[in-house]
């Protein structure tokens, strides 16, 4: 019930600033920028996760008959949040909602600012509402990140956090991987590592898709000293060929996980929206749009030694159930909770029922 109400309230204020913002832009003769409505969600999020607020908003209760259990880790429920926040108190939230574990957004090798705004527009496709973003991944890079999320209360949860890592050369994944492992070397928590071989909104971000060899290469190479669970993130732009062929590589390694999938890209023109809407002239549609590509994704890869995260306009217990009768073993969110995160509870809830 409580649920329902914050929900109905939370798009609310969603819409209010959204209108607000815009109108703000249109007066100044500025492009819409979505970005704006983000970071203010964003910061009002963090303004009521607090001792006062955060119980009544914020907290529900998880049951543990939703555990899923992949190799050394144990998510709450099969439901996580996909590679795109790295505000910590958001993600927090979405803990305090009940989500089963998810993957901190893409941490880069150095500092980065990722792709010039605006980068982000919110569109309809077939009247759902989608997004379309060009972020590039940007990133406090990998050391002040460590430390960051090492500090953060995210870890009081003891569910699997990914971390999610990106570059335009192997070497940089390379490098990546080995500052991450030092920096857990005195760490008992569940992380794991997903490698985002799929990004459209970065220069070579999709390199190591084109060249299974690359990923085998790199693969090897984090094997010969690590034993951390490690999911690889496809692309739903990829062809079925390569798409088998990746999992095949994958399959090889011990204690893998593959994710179907990342954003799939579109240029303004093809989703009717104005080339300067974007930087780059397009980027990654998420959302209800792709959901068909990522059941197809699933049911291509099956039968699949590896366990898979669908993601991919996941947004109702539908499709949540849809991805796992497939064959998935957990489901990636990130759209539907932008949209709404109480979508999290009655997700969870609904799954329960389901029992
Ligand atoms: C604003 C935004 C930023 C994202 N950043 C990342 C990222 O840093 N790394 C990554 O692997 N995927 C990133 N993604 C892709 C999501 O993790 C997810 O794979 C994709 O949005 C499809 O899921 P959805 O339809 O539930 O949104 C991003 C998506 C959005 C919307």
């Amino acid at each position: 019930m409580r649920e329902h109400l914050f929900s109905w309230g939370y798009k609310g204020i969603r819409s209010l600033i959204k209108q607000s913002v815009f109108y703000r832009q249109r007066r100044k003769q500025k492009v819409h920028d979505l970005e704006d409505v983000v970071n203010s969600g964003k910061t009002l999020v963090s303004l009521f996760n607090n001792r006062i607020f955060s119980t009544f908003l914020f907290q529900f209760k998880t049951k543990s008959s939703l555990e899923v259990s992949i190799y050394d880790l144990t998510f709450a429920s099969p439901l996580t949040f996909s590679a795109y926040e790295a505000h910590i108190p958001l993600l927090d939230v979405f803990f305090k909602l009940g989500v089963g574990g998810g993957a901190f957004k893409t941490i880069r090798l150095h500092p980065h600012t990722g792709n010039e705004r605006p980068r982000i527009q919110e569109i309809l496709i077939d009247n759902e509402p989608c997004l379309i973003n060009a972020m590039g991944l940007p990133s406090k890079g990998v050391k002040r990140t460590m430390k960051e999320i090492l500090s953060s209360s995210l870890l009081t949860y003891n569910r699997p956090i990914g971390l999610s890592i990106g570059g335009e050369t192997v070497q940089e994944y390379k490098d990546l991987f080995k500052i991450i492992e030092a920096s857990l070397s005195s760490s008992d928590f569940p992380f794991y590592v997903e490698i985002n071989i799929s990004c459209p909104n970065t220069k070579e971000g999709q390199r190591l898709s084109e060249d299974v060899s690359l990923l085998e290469e790199l693969l090897s190479h984090i094997r010969s000293y690590s034993h951390r669970v490690i999911s690889v993130k496809l692309s739903p732009d990829q062809t079925n060929a390569s798409l088998i062929e990746m999992r095949d590589a994958i399959s090889k390694f011990p204690k893998m996980m593959i994710n179907v999938g990342n954003t799939q890209f579109k240029t303004c023109e093809a989703v009717s929206i104005n080339k300067k809407s974007l930087s780059r002239g397009g980027g990654g549609v998420s959302g209800p749009y792709i959901y068909k590509r990522t059941l197809e994704m699933i049911k291509l890869l099956m039968p699949c030694s590896v366990p898979i995260i669908a993601t991919g306009g996941i947004d109702s217990v539908e499709k949540v159930s849809e991805c796992l009768d497939a064959g998935a073993s957990l489901i990636g969110m990130a759209s539907a909770l932008v949209f709404d995160p109480y979508s999290i509870v009655r997700i969870t809830k609904a799954l329960h029922k389901q029992k």
